[in-house]
């Protein structure tokens, strides 16, 4: 019987700026577009995971400014449980500025606002939210302590627990070896690793090292060149789906959602790669983060006809 999720993270409103290029220091361009929508990493992948069938809990905070209050009715108008959407009485939603070029590429600004606040006291509240869940997801656009409390209470509860370290921090081996999965995409696992992916090979050995720092599995996406796992007995390689990318923002999310719940189902370790990359995919021929993640019915109808 498949098990609940519980994602712990932020939720932001995104600005996105539809740019012809990314821009110079000191220079000065206009956006040809401007686009207001719901994002935020936590929210993203629980939404996906909701929306591709998983029985998702998202605890999160927004503030209680406008966007707060309509981002908070339109997270639980998606059955997401209201008691664990918190709102912060003084700060405001956290918000992104999303630079987008016309090849889809991103470059993301996050403020971290209400997001900041999320607290490990704010933890306490899960208590019995606990039972049944199988899978804990969180990332790192709220504060590192909340997020180690989140990884160690997970941990006693037996729950398998992923990890998206983004944007990508220091991680202690603390943290690290409480990491049942770790998911960064090419940069972040770079930078984490400090190794650089000069030559092919070089992945392999970003893939070791992330390996060797404690989490038991590593999945690096990569983006149009697809993704590596790696884990004590196995390393897979998988290619990319051929897709006519719009907007990359949220593809890392739609990935990381369709993992757990994959995971959360008892699949296969390629079942669940396949269905995630299959998700980031379709993420990326849609403009913004929310509007972008797939629902069920689209990835089952992706999947039956794969083209890469
Ligand atoms: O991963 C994309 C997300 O990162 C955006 O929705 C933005 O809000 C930031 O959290």
């Amino acid at each position: 019987m498949p098990k609940k999720i519980l994602v712990l993270g932020n939720s932001n409103v995104d600005v996105i700026l539809k740019i012809p290029r990314f821009h110079d220091p000191g220079e000065t361009i206009l956006a040809t577009d401007r686009i207001t929508v719901f994002g935020g990493k936590g929210a993203n992948q629980a939404i996906t995971a909701k929306q591709l069938g998983g029985d998702t809990l998202l605890v999160t905070k927004v503030g209680k400014d406008l966007y707060g209050k309509s981002y908070r009715q339109y997270l639980i108008k998606k059955g997401l449980n209201r008691r664990l959407i918190l709102a912060d009485k003084k700060i405001p939603t956290g918000m992104a500025v999303i630079e987008l070029t016309p090849e889809g590429e991103n470059r993301i600004i996050a403020s971290l606002g209400a997001n900041g606040s999320l607290s490990q006291n704010d933890l306490k509240l899960l208590g019995r939210y606990w039972k049944g869940v199988g899978v804990f997801v969180t990332q790192l656009e709220i504060p590192i302590s909340t997020v180690q409390t989140g990884l160690e209470m997970a941990k006693e509860q037996g729950v398998l627990t992923l990890l998206n370290p983004s944007p990508p921090v220091p991680l202690s081996s603390k943290t690290l070896s409480s990491v049942d999965f770790i998911v960064p995409n090419e940069m972040e696992a770079q930078l984490l690793t400090g190794i650089k992916w000069r030559e092919n090979k070089d992945i392999h050995k970003i893939a070791k090292r992330l390996f060797e720092m404690g989490p038991k599995n590593v999945v690096i996406t990569l983006g149009s060149k697809g993704l590596l796992f790696k884990n004590q007995d196995e390393e897979i390689r998988m290619k990319a789906f051929k897709v006519k990318v719009i907007d990359t923002t949220a593809a890392g999310d739609a990935f990381m959602g369709a993992l757990a719940c994959g995971l959360s189902q008892g699949k296969s370790i390629r079942e669940v790669l396949e269905f995630a990359n299959a998700a980031g995919a379709l993420a990326t021929t849609k403009l913004g983060a929310q509007p972008s993640l797939p629902q069920k019915r689209e990835l089952d109808i992706f999947l039956k006809g794969i083209q890469r």
